[in-house]
């Protein structure tokens, strides 16, 4: 039997404080200690560099002759302007940088694709300082920003020599916070199961870190129409208000953000930027933001609409959400206005999440229009408009229905893509299971039948061959979880997130856009050097690992009432909290052979709702028996703070 070390974690939950206790976990949080960062190593010299060393510690180094260079290691994704010294130049003295997020395009003669896909992979080029130089403090041109990259190169590129020092990125990044790494939530757990026992720690950081990255300035955005290769400008405006977020689909972004830094402004601006840009004769909502402002998807319509809804339920902003109420309602009725004779959602607006296919009577499409309906209910509810939530409801019931009647395949147990095909996507079947269109059975199939698209480094998307999407596998990851799978739950985050956190090809720090079967970085026009390395869309681990493993939900606004959850995953302990505007919540469960103890900390004028993982000989709650014997897993419990206790 172990023995549980209590007076530890009480220290480690109890801390009565609006921001996440501090404990080992902090050694993952992979957020800067500095706004202001200098390079970790030296990755690679080429050609006559003296003193390469000397840039790691601010110290300078020569660079003599065309055509040799440097590249420096930030040790992790990082984003903004470059500062260095120039300390002895002549007057034919240049230089250029080029700049990348993957070691494999560390390169003298082009950075990173960050403008156009172009299969030649060099679009962007690099940044020129051409001569004459000026002794003295240089800062790279606002412009010129690059939002993000592992890796600086720098090149002389003339016949002389320059000397440079105090190599510095001011990051861009979060403008609104001085400290990155003042997280409200945190998450901890030790994974017996991988090689690295910090996985699922690191895993939640790399998230976390990743959204981070994500939110940025007003003036930071790309300028479209593209600049002229080579080149690059990111100094566009991207919305109506800033900070932003960017890249982040709203259906894994926003829970990130939620448990790791509840730093949900830069969500508001992005939804108020889209509910601004409504279509006002037909109610449709842009796929993106300016300066893209693409327009022409249906499901990133309904995406922006659960993203109304999750940003509610974190922050009970109410005098927001009345404010785009009428726009809200507005954009149900465009969703509404596109069901046919058969119940169905007919989609038309076909731009997606780069999937093939999915138009007509497409079941990812009336899988996210029926969790749009049952979020719209409920936010009408908490309006207290009831006669428009009841409608809304009895669509949603409606919907179902039809949903089953048209897409589930008995005989695959899996849902499939529309009506006239046998493919059976990856993205419909995980949404079906989570948004509540399933029963227990076909959960249980669809989580099963999932497993056949996996290979070594996780599943193979049929709507998109030869592709691994982190974005959709973060919603199959919810579904294993929810269907009561966390086995395989366990096994694909090793498989993907393991790769992609891991793998020498990506940044190791924040998290890949996608990649192709075999873990190579794929890409859009086969230009894998445009892969992006920081995507908000991949961090469905983050609020997985809150969620279903630490177990710990809100289950209304501002979590008045929420629910703890814990699945044991194959772990002895695992722990993490969050805020709310109500306060903080905490959950710590540890198994032993004898006993399994849940602690919580939840606001006092809350409720929760508790479901044991495991039946036991007694349970006792605050050391009060509840139950003899394996009556119920659920117990309702007030808010406070409260020990459970179930003998094995
Ligand atoms: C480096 O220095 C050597 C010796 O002076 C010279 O031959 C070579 O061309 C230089 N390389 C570059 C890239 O300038
Ligand atoms: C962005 O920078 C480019 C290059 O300096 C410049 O031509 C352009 O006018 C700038 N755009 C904005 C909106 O500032
Ligand atoms: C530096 O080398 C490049 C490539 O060989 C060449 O195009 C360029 O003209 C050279 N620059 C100078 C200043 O000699
Ligand atoms: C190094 O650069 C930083 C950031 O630009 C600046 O604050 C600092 O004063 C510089 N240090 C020296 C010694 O120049
Ligand atoms: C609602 O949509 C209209 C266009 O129909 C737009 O002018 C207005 O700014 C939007 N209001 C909000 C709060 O987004
Ligand atoms: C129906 O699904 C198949 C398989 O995904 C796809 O090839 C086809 O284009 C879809 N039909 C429509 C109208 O999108
Ligand atoms: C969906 O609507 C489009 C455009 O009106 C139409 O061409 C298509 O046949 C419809 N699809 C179905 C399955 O009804
Ligand atoms: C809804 O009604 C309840 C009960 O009357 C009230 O407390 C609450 O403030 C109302 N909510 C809104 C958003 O008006
Ligand atoms: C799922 O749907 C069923 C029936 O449609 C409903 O009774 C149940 O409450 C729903 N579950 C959740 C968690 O919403
Ligand atoms: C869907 O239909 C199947 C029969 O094909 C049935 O067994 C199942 O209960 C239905 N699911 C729902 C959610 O109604
Ligand atoms: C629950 O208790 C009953 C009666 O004591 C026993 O038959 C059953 O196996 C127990 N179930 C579990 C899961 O422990
Ligand atoms: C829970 O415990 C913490 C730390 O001891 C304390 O600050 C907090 O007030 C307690 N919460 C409640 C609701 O009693």
């Amino acid at each position: 039997m172990k023995v549980l070390n209590i007076s530890l974690w009480v220290s480690a939950l109890w801390h009565g404080s609006l921001c996440a206790p501090s404990g080992p976990w902090d050694a993952f949080n992979y957020a800067p200690h500095s706004k202001i960062v200098s390079p970790h190593a030296i990755y690679r010299v080429e050609g006559n560099v003296t003193h390469a060393a000397n840039l790691v510690a601010g110290g300078g180094a020569t660079i003599s002759g065309n055509g040799s260079w440097v590249t420096v290691d930030f040790d992790k994704e990082v984003g903004g302007l470059i500062s260095w010294t120039f300390d002895a130049v002549s007057s034919t003295s240049a230089v250029s940088l080029s700049f990348t997020e993957s070691p494999s395009f560390v390169r003298p003669y082009a950075s990173d694709d960050s403008t156009y896909p172009e299969y030649t992979t060099t679009y962007d080029g690099v940044l020129n300082v051409p001569a004459p130089l000026s002794p003295g403090k240089w800062t790279q041109p606002a412009y010129a920003l690059r939002g993000g990259f592992r890796y600086l190169t720098i090149v002389s590129t003339s016949d002389v020599s320059v000397t440079i020092s105090n190599i510095t990125c001011a990051i861009s990044f979060m403008p609104h916070v001085d400290d990155l790494r003042a997280y409200t939530g945190y998450f901890y757990a030790a994974d017996p199961n991988f090689p690295d026992k910090n996985f699922l720690t690191k895993l939640w950081y790399a998230g976390a870190y990743t959204v981070q990255t994500n939110t940025v300035a007003l003036e930071t955005g790309r300028q479209i129409p593209v600049v002229a290769s080579p080149g690059w400008a990111n100094n566009a405006t991207l919305g109506v208000a800033g900070p932003i977020i960017v890249d982040g689909d709203m259906g894994i972004a926003v829970p990130t953000q939620f448990v790791s830094t509840n730093d949900l402004a830069p969500t508001r601006n992005a939804l108020s930027t889209m509910f601004a840009a409504i279509d006002p004769v037909t109610g449709a909502l842009p796929e993106s933001g300016p300066p893209l402002s693409q327009t022409g998807s249906d499901t990133y319509h309904c995406w922006t609409l659960i993203g109304t809804y999750n940003y509610y339920l974190y922050s009970g902003d109410t005098a927001w959400l009345q404010n785009i109420w009428s726009n809200y309602t507005k954009a149900v009725a465009f969703l509404d206005s596109h069901v046919d004779s058969s119940g169905l959602f007919n989609v038309t607006g076909l731009r997606d999440w780069a999937r093939l296919g999915g138009g007509g009577h497409n079941s990812e499409g009336n899988a996210l229009y029926y969790k749009v309906l049952t979020n719209s209910a409920s936010l009408a509810t908490y309006l207290n408009e009831t006669e428009t939530a009841a409608g809304w409801a009895r669509n949603a019931s409606a919907l179902k229905v039809k949903f089953n009647e048209t897409f589930w395949v008995p005989s695959a147990g899996l849902y499939r893509d529309n009506d006239t095909t046998t493919l059976h996507p990856q993205d419909a079947n995980s949404l079906a299971v989570i948004f509540n269109l399933t029963t227990p059975e076909q959960a249980a199939s669809v989580s099963r039948g999932l497993q056949q698209n996996w290979n070594d480094l996780g599943p193979v998307a049929p709507e998109l061959p030869d592709t691994i999407s982190p974005f959709i596998s973060g919603f199959e990851l919810q579904a294993h979880f929810e269907s009561g799978n966390d086995a395989r739950a366990m096994d694909l985050l090793h498989r993907e997130w393991g790769y992609m956190l891991y793998t020498n090809l990506s940044v190791q720090s924040t998290l890949l856009e996608g990649f192709t079967a075999n873990g190579s970085l794929g890409g859009y026009n086969y230009d894998a050097a445009y892969t992006s390395h920081s995507h908000g869309w991949s961090s469905g681990p983050t609020s997985a690992l809150t969620f279903y493993v630490a177990g710990l939900t809100v289950t209304s606004p501002q979590g008045r009432t929420w629910s703890v959850a814990p699945h044991l995953s194959g772990l002895s302990a695992a722990e993490g909290g969050f805020e709310t505007p109500l306060g903080w919540y905490g959950a710590h469960w540890q198994l032993s052979d004898s006993t399994f103890s849940l602690r919580v900390e939840t606001p006092s004028e809350t409720t929760g709702a508790v479901r044991l993982p495991l039946f036991g000989k007694k349970v006792t709650v605050d050391g009060q028996t509840v139950q003899s014997g394996n009556a119920t897993l659920d117990l309702v419990v007030a808010g406070g703070n409260h020990t459970v206790v179930v003998d094995l």
